[in-house]
């Protein structure tokens, strides 16, 4: 079964006025179970308007996203928040986490709601934060850590609910190459234990990582079935 199926999806901004952007124009992709894809592409041609997409973060104008062969506009608000928190793990260019908070507080932060005890939550996330390679950083806060760190802080953090999963846009945008490199083998790490990953990048060489890349030129997919 497909991980993720876009099915001639479009999305406009601004519709109908001079502000109109058509950021998706019947975009049709497919990520199988297990698969690692990159989207490359320059600025402004959707890709990250796709992974919002794909993360559920936002709704398509037209066409349908179905995630593990459910369409995701069947899904109540419940129901999406749901998926967002269980099934997706998000990774972002700018880390978004939380400043006043030690690398072990930002990864309970998303096992808060599941039925797990203190002492569980707290076990768990060392574990994730050992397996970034952070034992040593479990009190350290976010500006008392380099940016590789803080990019493997906020995987640790997409892990906590053991997602199907990631979706990261330009994880490794704010790295230099050695530390963007490290980023990669660990997502690679995480693809080799089943997780389904999708980046956005424009870095070529990041790219190349993956089993497959798909290009968006202004809002159309190529080479995305
Ligand atoms: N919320 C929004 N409202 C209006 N237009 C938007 C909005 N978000 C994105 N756009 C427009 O949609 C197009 C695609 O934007 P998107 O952010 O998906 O590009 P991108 O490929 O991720 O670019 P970058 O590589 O710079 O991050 C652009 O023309 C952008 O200006
Ligand atoms: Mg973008």
């Amino acid at each position: 079964m497909d991980a993720v199926q876009c099915k001639n999806l479009w999305k406009i901004y601004n519709a109908g006025t001079p502000a109109e952007v058509q950021a998706l124009r019947n975009v049709n992709l497919r990520v199988k179970k297990g698969e690692f894809v990159s989207i490359v592409g320059r600025s402004g041609s959707g890709k990250s308007t796709l992974l919002n997409m794909i993360g559920a973060l936002d709704i398509p104008t037209k066409g349908s996203v179905f995630i593990d062969g459910v369409d995701i506009s069947t899904l109540d608000d419940n129901q999406l928040a749901g998926i967002r928190s269980k099934k997706i793990g998000f990774v972002f260019q700018s880390f978004n986490l939380i400043n006043s908070m030690t690398s072990l507080e930002n990864v309970i932060l998303p096992m808060i709601f599941k039925g797990m005890s203190g002492k569980q939550r707290m076990e768990k996330a060392k574990r994730l934060l050992e397996k970034v390679g952070l034992e040593k950083k479990f009190h350290a806060r976010p500006n008392e850590m380099s940016g590789g760190e803080n990019q493997r802080v906020s995987i640790a953090r997409a892990l906590a609910n053991d997602p199907t999963f990631m979706l990261a846009d330009e994880p490794t945008g704010n790295l230099d190459s050695k530390n963007g490199k490290n980023i990669m083998d660990i997502l690679k790490k995480l693809n080799k234990d089943d997780i389904t990953i999708i980046i956005v990048t424009h870095d070529q060489r990041i790219a190349r990582e993956a089993h497959r890349i798909v290009r968006m030129t202004d809002g159309e997919l190529k080479d995305g079935l």
